[in-house]
């Protein structure tokens, strides 16, 4: 499974990104001016950080202007993923953005059958929103069976399901056991994934007692 860090903020990318745990980033335009920053510059220096997909996201909402978007911001750098909304409009932009060789990420998916359409407008990704769900009292993880049933069912489907909208490791591990390609995650819930209280008892006991041996390794 590969992750994807949910965030603009180049000192957390920065330090995760050492972790060598890190495969990607998604940013949004939420996230964007969180981090106070100019769009073009700040996804720039993230495509330098990370090596992997960085998804972009375009702010238009029609067809025409998208697309200018998404070239501009595929031209910032090679690992640039042009990101669009799941409306007819975005799905016509990520089918002419895929046919250029652009990647696209969907975004905003809430239900199987805006999965299925983003599929066959040529995605690479699908990103759908569990949090977002399960704040309306819905099973956001519901949703990711169902999609991976689906994109599992056709051979021709090359679409990643990319688990957005985490909000906890519980997320990110019932996205694993259901075989999802991707999760994104804020940087804390990647933080969160190495916590556990016996480690850090285990490691206390274990560090006591080797201080009583008075031995050295270097
Ligand atoms: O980037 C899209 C998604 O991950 C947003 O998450 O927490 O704002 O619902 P959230």
């Amino acid at each position: 499974m590969k992750f994807f860090l949910d965030t603009a903020d180049i000192n957390e990318i920065k330090e995760l990104a050492s972790s060598g745990l890190v495969d990607g980033v998604t940013t949004n335009p939420s996230l964007v001016m969180k981090s106070g920053r100019k769009f073009l510059d700040v996804v720039k220096e993230i495509c330098e950080i990370v090596p992997g997909p960085i998804s972009a996201e375009v702010i238009s909402t029609d067809h025409k202007t998208m697309l200018a978007e998404g070239r501009k911001l595929a031209n910032l750098a090679k690992n640039v993923v042009v990101k669009v909304p799941l409306t007819p409009d975005g799905l016509r932009t990520c089918k002419a953005l895929s046919d250029e060789g652009t990647r696209v990420n969907v975004t905003l998916c809430f239900s199987p059958a805006q999965a299925l359409l983003a599929a066959k407008s040529g995605a690479t990704y699908i990103s759908p929103f569990v949090g977002r769900l399960d704040d309306i009292g819905t099973d956001g993880m519901q949703l990711i069976a169902d999609i991976i049933q689906i994109y599992r069912s056709y051979d021709t489907i090359r679409t990643e399901v990319l688990v957005a909208s985490v909000r906890h490791p519980i997320h990110v591990i019932q996205a694993a056991k259901m075989g999802a390609d991707v999760a994104t995650m804020p940087p804390n819930v990647l933080k969160m994934m190495f916590n556990h209280p016996l480690t850090d008892k285990g490691l206390a006991a274990f560090l006591a007692d080797w201080a009583k041996t008075g031995q050295t390794i270097l």
